[in-house]
């Protein structure tokens, strides 16, 4: 079974994307790892040549040790979240980098009506940049996500656990080739 590394992008506690990973993560047949990147420094080229700070080197080692990486993404003034672009950016370094060639698959959240398209859009040229290998065959736009997750961060919209499910086995898929 592959085994994926998922990041969310949100550091609230009560984020519908984390929530999303969680719901992935407790799912039959996938093997879901979930990183906190609440102690990800901003990135700093200074810093990066005096050696690459702990929390970014133990996020390096667990991205080395997953098949493929699944982000959480919200989405910011129709856009990326700067904590996650932030967060790839340090996987990005050194270069010839961590993720190039790395299986990559984004899904979101939003308690809007379009389920983070904007967001999901905008990371397309961050992992052409990259070279990340995107696996882009189905997508998961969870819209509402107030009515689709309960007051505990619980999933409970059946619909959207049965895409979630088709989803990952779909990546899960592709990474195994
Ligand atoms: C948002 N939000 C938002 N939602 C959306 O669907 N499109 C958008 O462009 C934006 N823009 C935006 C900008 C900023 C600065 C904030 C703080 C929020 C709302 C956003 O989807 C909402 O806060 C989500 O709950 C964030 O995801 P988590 O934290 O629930 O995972």
């Amino acid at each position: 079974m592959s085994h994926i590394l998922g990041i969310s992008g949100s550091l609230r506690k009560g984020s519908y994307n984390s929530a999303l990973l969680r719901a992935a993560a407790g799912m039959d047949g996938v093997d879901l790892e979930i990183a906190d990147i609440s102690d990800i420094p901003l990135y700093n080229a200074d810093v990066e040549k005096e050696g690459m700070p702990e929390p970014v080197v133990a996020l390096h080692q667990r991205l080395a040790a997953a098949d493929g990486l699944l982000l959480a993404t919200p989405e910011y003034n129709s856009s990326i979240p700067g904590v996650l672009k932030n967060t790839l950016d340090w996987l990005s370094r050194p270069v010839p980098n961590a993720l190039r060639e790395k299986p990559v698959a984004i899904l979101g959240a939003s308690p809007g009506g379009f389920g983070t398209v904007m967001a999901q859009a905008a990371w397309l040229p961050v992992l052409k940049s990259i070279g990340a290998c995107h696996w882009s065959t189905e997508r998961l736009l969870v819209s509402r996500a107030s009515r689709v997750f309960d007051d505990n961060g619980e999933l409970i919209d059946k619909g959207i656990a049965e895409k979630l499910h088709s989803f990952l086995k779909g990546f899960s898929s592709f990474i195994d080739g």
